[in-house]
């Protein structure tokens, strides 16, 4: 079964993902992490980011892989081609470098074929941008979690501290989110939008436990 988690930056997708996946014994895939990683790695590397064929050729060729800590099946880590970059793909320059990366098409096909090849493995909650409307377009249950701008930009500013990463200041980071928001809504390939048959949740005025267990539901009467 696939449990697809759509919606902008900031709207509780990875808190929610990871405890639906852990409630239903599923897997749990961050593709963020992966267009970040993709991001890291070109920057690393000096490339042009948006010279789509070069991003290309490195987003083929790159190996992405979670890591797992002391059992726990949610994964806590990410290695691009051996670098532990669980880290380095949460900063400020890595929240810049991915709008242009996770816009190219290339880049795009690339992360598609990774993202249906590692589902095969099992029933998975999957979050992202598209994954209800391109990478699994017959996905059992279709979320497409929102929250108001303010909203998403206290709980990145949450994350970041708890993380010990990122930006700490709230008015750079509701900054950050719009104009992510913008860059991934109006791209051409995969913009941000809901499915026409996505259940849309906005979790503003919601507490994280009552969405958890709303598409929890979704997934049971799925089944
Ligand atoms: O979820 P996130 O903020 O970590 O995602 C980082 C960026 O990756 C985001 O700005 C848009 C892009 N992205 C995407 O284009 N498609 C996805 N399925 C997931 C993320």
């Amino acid at each position: 079964m696939i449990v697809a988690i759509d919606g902008p930056s900031g709207a509780g997708k990875s808190t929610v993902a990871k405890a639906v996946a852990k409630k239903l014994g599923f897997s749990c895939l961050d593709t963020g992490a992966m267009y970040r990683s993709i991001a890291w790695l070109a920057c690393e590397r000096g490339i042009d980011l948006h010279d789509d064929e070069t991003l290309g050729q490195i987003a083929r060729q790159a190996d992405i892989v979670f890591g797992h800590v002391d059992g726990d099946p949610i994964p806590k880590q990410v290695f691009i081609d051996g670098h532990d970059v669980t880290d380095a793909i949460r900063t400020k320059e890595i929240d810049k470098a991915v709008s242009p990366t996770s816009a190219s098409p290339s880049v795009r096909a690339a992360m598609l074929d990774q993202q249906r090849r590692i589902a095969l493995s099992g029933d998975y909650v999957i979050e992202g941008r598209d994954i209800g409307t391109v990478v699994f377009p017959d996905a059992d249950v279709k979320v497409f979690l929102t929250a108001s701008d303010e909203e998403r930009a206290h709980r990145r500013l949450r994350q970041n501290v708890d993380r010990g990463v990122g930006s700490i200041d709230y008015e750079e980071i509701l900054a950050d989110l719009k104009r992510r928001d913008e860059y991934d809504s109006s791209r051409e390939v995969a913009p941000l939008v809901a499915a026409d048959d996505a259940v849309v949740m906005d979790s503003t005025d919601l507490y994280i436990e009552d969405v958890i267990e709303k598409i929890c539901n979704l997934a049971k009467d799925a089944q």
